[in-house]
């Protein structure tokens, strides 16, 4: 199957194809998650073993994804299953490449609902929707009304969140239809530098608030960033900081999940990887530590102190991101402009990441099923918009908590490990690295070698093997799960087995015809 076949899509330039990795990786994750995960983790303690995870597991996955995918695409293969039946010939090879269908496909359908809900709140913030609402619980309320997890009287049921569902992923799909560079390079290179324009703006907004109310000096922006960033390393002891970082790593950079492997078959054999990889996972860092950082969590305490922001940031992503920073846009001038801002920085950041999702999927119906794009992006947009009817339909049931839990934490881990094992282990490390470095613009540090080959999949391991026995087996034993809500976590499991399944006999299906048609 080793032949080269037909024509496959190229990205315009380098600048296009660098921004639209950067953007795959930057999305909610680096100003949602990061900030809570951070604050309730140490603070600036947590930045020890997020670098250490970054250093030898994110980077040498950056490096090894994209020298996957650029090997991968040399034999037309833009998607998991046709680049590990290339560097492993054997017959279940390909079957591990279901797992990044999966976890992409998975990841996609909620990942775009909740990306769905910054768009919403970038037209509530313009027209001052929330404006008004004086309370956390009150802006929790008018979420919870939006998302339709209760009846409240700021919506009339689901329909404004359904509308806007309805854009975002019309939008998304029109993405992936126009394709690799007029459609997902174009949109990075609008989408990025507006992000870190707006970013940029609303961290200086942010640096500059000082003491909004003299009357209470302690709640200041100063103070915001102690808390964030003061290091209290007494919890390093604690493996479940570890653990956080390391989860951290994984979403942030959009390891583990297919999609850097998608964007790199498109490159050309000899076109950089190793620089390439290096710089979109270090601008993903300065999205995420500098500006992730300098946002949700210092305006909260400046604005609500520190109690108040810690219990926000225990709520999670979501209360910080969309309950109390609209709280901070009411009382700040021009907040209906900065709540635009931050909700379209979001919309961006999630759009940039989530047509990567859809990238792979799309890949590997056109290269494995000889598809049209047109078809191939119908295709997935119609599974898609089925299957997240569940998610806006049964939210409040835990059924979105239980795909990010399987496909978006546990799912990332295993088949980064898989990946590492087949190319530094089965394929082999002398090879992989030559592969890596080939046409790199700088040689990668030897070091990464060894890191590569034993400490990356040792780390993985370990990180495995403890978030199953800790997490996923109390998960799977539905421990702590509301009696109501059983039946629908039971659903989500059955829904992402049937996905699994599906990719699993695509695979099948595909690889038999292409049997046949060789004539053996
Ligand atoms: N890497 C993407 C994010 O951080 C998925 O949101």
């Amino acid at each position: 199957m080793a032949e080269v076949k037909r024509e496959r899509e190229q990205w315009g330039s380098r600048f296009g194809l660098i921004l639209a990795v950067a953007g795959n990786a930057i999305g909610l994750g680096n100003f949602l998650r990061f900030p809570v995960q951070a604050a309730s983790n140490g603070g600036g303690a947590f930045l020890i073993p997020y670098f250490i995870f970054f250093l030898l597991v994110g980077i040498p996955l950056m490096w090894m994804e994209w020298g996957i995918g650029r090997y991968g695409g040399k034999f037309g293969h833009g998607s998991a299953p046709g680049m590990f039946d290339e560097l492993w010939k054997n017959k279940m090879a390909k079957y591990f490449g279901a797992l990044a269908l999966f976890v992409s496909t998975i990841i996609l359908i909620y990942y775009t609902y909740i990306e769905s809900w910054t768009l919403g709140y970038s037209f509530f913030s313009i027209t001052k929707s929330y404006f008004g609402l004086e309370s956390f619980n009150e802006m929790k309320s008018f979420l919870y009304g939006y998302q339709g997890r209760e009846a409240t009287p700021y919506f009339n049921g689901i329909t404004i969140a359904y509308i806007f569902m309805i854009i975002t992923f019309a939008i998304n799909f029109w993405i992936l239809y126009k394709g690799i560079s007029k459609g997902i390079e174009r949109l990075a290179k609008i989408a990025m530098p507006a992000l870190f324009i707006f970013a940029v703006i609303i961290a200086i907004r942010v640096i500059t608030l000082g003491t909004p109310d003299p009357g209470i000096p302690e709640n200041s922006v100063s103070s915001g960033f102690g808390f964030i960033w003061n290091p209290d390393l007494s919890r390093l002891g604690d493996p479940k900081i570890w653990l956080a970082a390391a989860g951290q790593i994984f979403f942030t950079l959009s390891v583990g999940m297919g999609t850097i492997h998608a964007y790199a078959s498109y490159l050309k054999p000899k076109d950089d990887v190793a620089l390439s990889g290096l710089t979109t996972a270090a601008t993903n860092e300065f999205a995420e530590v500098v500006l992730g950082g300098s946002i949700a969590i210092p305006i909260a305490v400046a604005f609500f102190g520190v109690a108040t922001a810690t219990a926000m940031a225990k709520g999670g992503a979501f209360d910080l991101g969309f309950a109390s920073m609209p709280l901070v846009f009411e009382k700040i001038p021009y907040g209906e402009i900065f709540g635009f801002l931050w909700f379209l920085l979001l919309f961006f950041a999630g759009i940039t990441s989530s047509v990567a999702m859809g990238q792979q999927v799309v890949a590997f119906l056109e290269d494995e099923f000889g598809m049209s794009r047109k078809r191939a992006v119908l295709s997935l947009g119609f599974v898609v918009i089925i299957s997240v009817q569940l998610v806006v339909f049964y939210l409040k049931f835990g059924f979105l908590d239980e795909m990010d839990y399987w496909a978006g934490t546990f799912g990332l881990v295993v088949f980064a490990l898989v990946e590492t094992i087949i190319f530094m282990w089965i394929f082999g490390a002398e090879k992989a690295w030559a592969e890596m470095n080939e046409g790199g613009d700088f040689k990668i540090p030897r070091i990464f070698f060894y890191i590569m080959k034993y400490i990356t999949p040792l780390a993985l391991f370990i990180v495995m093997i403890w978030w199953l026995i800790n997490d996923a087996i109390p998960i799977l034993l539905l421990k702590g799960v509301p009696e109501e809500n059983v039946i629908y976590i039971w659903g989500s499991r059955i829904f992402m087995l049937a996905i699994f399944g599906t990719f699993v006999l695509l695979i099948h299906i595909s690889w038999k015809r292409k049997r046949m048609r060789n004539g053996n």
